[in-house]
């Protein structure tokens, strides 16, 4: 099996970036022990601040492998582009959220990327990620 995790925006900064709100452990460290926890799972990453590399990147794994895990961060609230693409792949997309996307702004209650998802899990810090990958070894 081989899962993707795709990380957008400003997750590159996660350990230092605002700690109250996504802890302060970097994602590299994070996905060492994932890859431990789970190594039947063939976890593989990749990160982009860029909109359109998100896009290419679905585009290029969307067909073959086994599910994708998709933290697009901002672009959650404001891309019917990477809800496009993932709407063209075959692969199956859990969209993720480090924080509760619900009791923050407003603006980030909407997600253009949820109704073509196989479903959204948030709000369980790091651990949504450990949750999406428990449904694709599941399943
Ligand atoms: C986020 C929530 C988004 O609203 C925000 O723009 C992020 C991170 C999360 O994981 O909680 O960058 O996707």
């Amino acid at each position: 099996m081989a899962i993707l995790i795709i990380n957008g925006p400003n997750l590159n900064l996660l350990g230092t970036r605002e700690q109250s709100i996504y802890g302060s452990q970097g994602f590299e460290a994070y996905l060492t022990k994932l890859q431990e926890w789970y190594p039947q799972a063939g976890l593989q990453y990749f990160q982009s601040n860029s909109e359109s590399e998100i896009i290419n990147k679905i585009h290029e794994v969307g067909f073959e492998i086994g599910g994708i895990i998709l933290n697009a961060g901002a672009f959650t609230h404001t891309s019917i582009a990477i809800r496009d693409a993932i709407a063209a792949v075959t692969s199956p997309v859990v969209e993720v959220h480090i924080s509760n996307v619900h009791a923050r702004e407003a603006f980030r209650h909407k997600s253009y990327l949820s109704a073509v998802c196989k479903g959204v899990i948030l709000g369980f810090g790091l651990d949504s990620y450990r949750l999406a990958v428990e449904y694709f070894i599941k399943s």
